[in-house]
C-alpha cells in the first residue's frame, strides 16, 4: 500500500495484464513485422485538438445508424443477428454516451471497400457500417447481418475467422479503441494469428460473442452478446495497445 496522502491511503489505478493484450510484434500476423515500432514510444503532450475535438456523441448519430440491415431500399442477404452488450469501466461500473462504431464483411465475406478484391459478391443492400451511443447503463444493440470469413494472404490458405471489427471512443478523438469481435465455435479461430496473438486464452475468449437466447428475438433474429471492459484484469484486447511504461 502506497504512503497516506492527507491521512488516507493512496489508491492506484490497476495496470492491465500484459497478456490479455496482443503486442506490436507477433510475427505470424505479417503486417506487424511492418509496422511494430523498432524504436521506444515518444509520448506527445495533447494539445487543445486532441483533448477537444472533433465533438463526438448526442446528435451525431441517427435513428437508425445502430440497424445495417435498414440503410438501403432493400434487405441484405444473411443471417440477421442482434449483437448487443456492455461497455463497462475495469471494476464494472457502466460507461454510458459511448459512441461504438462497427464495421464488417457482408454475409458473403467482401468488405464495401475498393482494396477489397476477395471473389464474393457485393450486396447492394449492404454497406457494413454502423454506430451508436452506449445508454445510462452502457448497453448498446446493433442489427446486422453474420459476416463472412474471408480469404486473406498473410500464409497459406489463411482465412480470416467471421468477425465484427469494434471502435469505441472516449469523448474526444485521442481516446479510441479498436477490436474485433468474433463468434462462438468458429473452426477458423485456431488458425487466426490475429486471435492468436493475444498471449492469454483466456483474454482470447473475451473477444468472442456468445450466443445469448435472452437477446435472442423470436421468427426474426439470434442474439449474441458481446461486453467491452476498459482497463482492469479483464479488459477486452484491443489494437495497438501497450503500456507505455513497459
Ligand atoms: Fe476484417
Amino acid at each position: 500500500m502506497p504512503e497516506p496522502s492527507n491521512g488516507r491511503p493512496v489508491t492506484r489505478y490497476r495496470r492491465d495484464d500484459p497478456a490479455g493484450q496482443p503486442p506490436y510484434l507477433h510475427p505470424p500476423y505479417l503486417a506487424t513485422r511492418l509496422r511494430a515500432p523498432e524504436r521506444p514510444l515518444v509520448l506527445l503532450h495533447h494539445t487543445l485538438t486532441e483533448v477537444t475535438g472533433p465533438l463526438l456523441g448526442d446528435g451525431r448519430v441517427r435513428k437508425l445508424d445502430h440497424d445495417l440491415t435498414r440503410q438501403h431500399a432493400g434487405e441484405p442477404l444473411g443471417e440477421r443477428i442482434v449483437v448487443g452488450g456492455r461497455l463497462v469501466d475495469g471494476d464494472g461500473r457502466p460507461v454510458p454516451g459511448a459512441l461504438l462504431e462497427v464495421w464488417q464483411t457482408n454475409a458473403a465475406g467482401r468488405y464495401r471497400h475498393e482494396v477489397d478484391r476477395h471473389l464474393a459478391p457485393l450486396d447492394p443492400n449492404f454497406s457494413g457500417a454502423g454506430r451508436c451511443l452506449t445508454d445510462a447503463d452502457g448497453r448498446y444493440r446493433f442489427v446486422t447481418i453474420r459476416p463472412g470469413a474471408y480469404p486473406w494472404r498473410n500464409h497459406h490458405n489463411a482465412w480470416r475467422p467471421a468477425h465484427i471489427h469494434f471502435s469505441v471512443f472516449g469523448r474526444a478523438f485521442a481516446q479510441r479503441l479498436v477490436t474485433q469481435m468474433y463468434f462462438q465455435g468458429d473452426p477458423l479461430l485456431g488458425q487466426d494469428p490475429i486471435f492468436n496473438s493475444i498471449p492469454d486464452p483466456a483474454a482470447r475468449q473475451r473477444l468472442v460473442a456468445r450466443f445469448d437466447l435472452d437477446a435472442t428475438e423470436p421468427e426474426w433474429a439470434l442474439g449474441y452478446r458481446f461486453d467491452v471492459v476498459l482497463r482492469g484484469r479483464e479488459a477486452t484486447p484491443v489494437e495497438g495497445e501497450e503500456d507505455e511504461e513497459r
